[in-house]
């Protein structure tokens, strides 16, 4: 198979595809594998470094496009680069489509075979193309809320660590899933005093058998969860209902409760936020104060580390990227139902139901796709 994979057009995006070590390994399988030239300069891979994998460069996005088999990105398709898809070609990319009508209709305009990371499952009933992002996110949130917490950033002036004879920073940690796990792990190895609170027994069981001795944890009632919170320095919004908007946990009356200072790192931002008082910013401007409380709420954090994320997102894409190079998007999805389960849309058609539910767009199940 011709594997191509294009520079990211999308604002403020550094990530890339394929790193250097996943066009070694295609190539390693017979495949052949063509890069944007400077599609891996914002993660730190220049153009030789795939060279050396013994891949090809090209110009120009339209190149790739022209002449690849399977597309591999990191964001969904741009306008432009939707205009360029063709009749079966494979695209293997995040594509969030529910939110998104006009990409939707694009791409079954197209005819391609469109694999979405976000909605591919593995046995454990986990997202495993989305896991590393979240592992990401969680590690960066006491970073971004240590520096938050800095007296020149409008926070308290509090060190994660404390030093001997002055107390640490209280972390409190809301959703205790995979960035609130990776969030509390960290915090708890600056030093500071870290509480999860979750509404999943079983999890907070699990949590307390793994980590009982780094940090605390406890139920998210909201009594509980106002508790902690007016105690915090740095309160970090890791929940997540699947498919539904991020409950609001702290409301704009509470923040008078907080201490003035306060740090909240809203992770669940791109579900809306758990915060009433959320909104997304940017890295180029991530904090805001409101009532004396400072808000960072980006809304792709691991983009503030794309090499890191890079590497994360390609580890996990890699064997489902090999598996369609091999044995083509069918033979592949046939022997494995969770690569199956990211089939979005195929050759005109939607095949992913909750976008079609969403939409209000007619949906072929994918089985069906499969026999076609
Ligand atoms: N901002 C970013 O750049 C970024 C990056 C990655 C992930 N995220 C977001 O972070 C959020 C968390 O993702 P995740 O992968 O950890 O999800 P997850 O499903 O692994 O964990 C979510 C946890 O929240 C808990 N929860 C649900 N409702 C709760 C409540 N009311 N109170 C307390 N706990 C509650 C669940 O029991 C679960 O343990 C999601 O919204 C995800 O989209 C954001």
């Amino acid at each position: 198979m011709h594997i191509g994979c294009p520079k990211e057009i999308k604002p403020q995006e550094f990530r890339v595809g394929m790193t250097p070590n996943a066009a070694r390994e295609a190539i390693a399988h017979g495949h052949s594998v063509t890069i944007e030239t400077q599609a891996g300069i914002g993660a730190g891979f220049p153009d030789e470094n795939y060279i050396a994998a013994g891949a090809q460069i090209a110009g120009a996005a339209s190149d790739i496009f022209a002449n690849a088999d399977m597309i591999v990105k990191v964001k969904e398709p741009q306008s432009v680069e939707r205009k360029m898809l063709r009749e079966g070609q494979i695209l293997f990319t995040y594509l969030h489509l529910a939110p998104d009508p006009d990409q939707t209709h694009d791409l079954i305009a197209s005819g391609a075979t469109c694999i979405a990371y976000e909605t591919v499952t593995d046995d454990r009933g986990g997202l495993p193309l989305l896991a590393p992002m979240s592992e990401v996110a969680g590690r960066l949130a006491p970073q971004v809320g240590a520096w938050t917490l800095q007296k020149a950033n409008g926070g308290r002036g509090v060190l994660m660590g404390g030093v001997p004879g002055v107390g640490p920073a209280r972390v409190v940690v809301i959703g205790g899933g995979v960035v609130g796990t990776h969030a509390a792990k960290i915090a708890a190895g600056m030093g500071a005093d870290v509480t999860v609170l979750d509404r999943s027994l079983p999890r907070l069981r699990y949590l307390d058998d793994v980590f009982g001795g780094q940090f605390k944890t406890s139920y998210a009632s909201a009594g509980n969860t106002a508790e902690l919170a007016a105690a915090a320095d740095l309160i970090i919004g890791a929940v997540l209902i699947p498919g539904a908007a991020a409950p609001k946990l702290i409301s704009r009356a509470q923040l008078s409760d907080l201490k003035p200072g306060a740090a909240l790192v809203d992770v669940a931002i791109d579900q809306g936020g758990c915060f009433e008082t959320s909104k997304a910013t940017t890295h180029e401007n991530p904090i805001y104060d409101v009532d004396g409380i400072m808000h960072y709420c980006v809304a792709n954090m691991p983009g503030a580390v794309a090499r890191t994320s890079t590497i994360a997102l390609g580890n996990a894409t890699m064997p489902f990227m090999l598996s369609l190079a091999d044995k083509g998007w069918k033979q592949a999805c046939e022997d494995d139902p969770h690569l199956l389960n990211g089939l979005n849309v195929h050759a005109g058609q939607l095949t992913y139901y909750a976008v079609g539910k969403a939409l209000g767009i007619d949906v072929l199940s994918p089985q069906k796709a499969l026999r076609a």
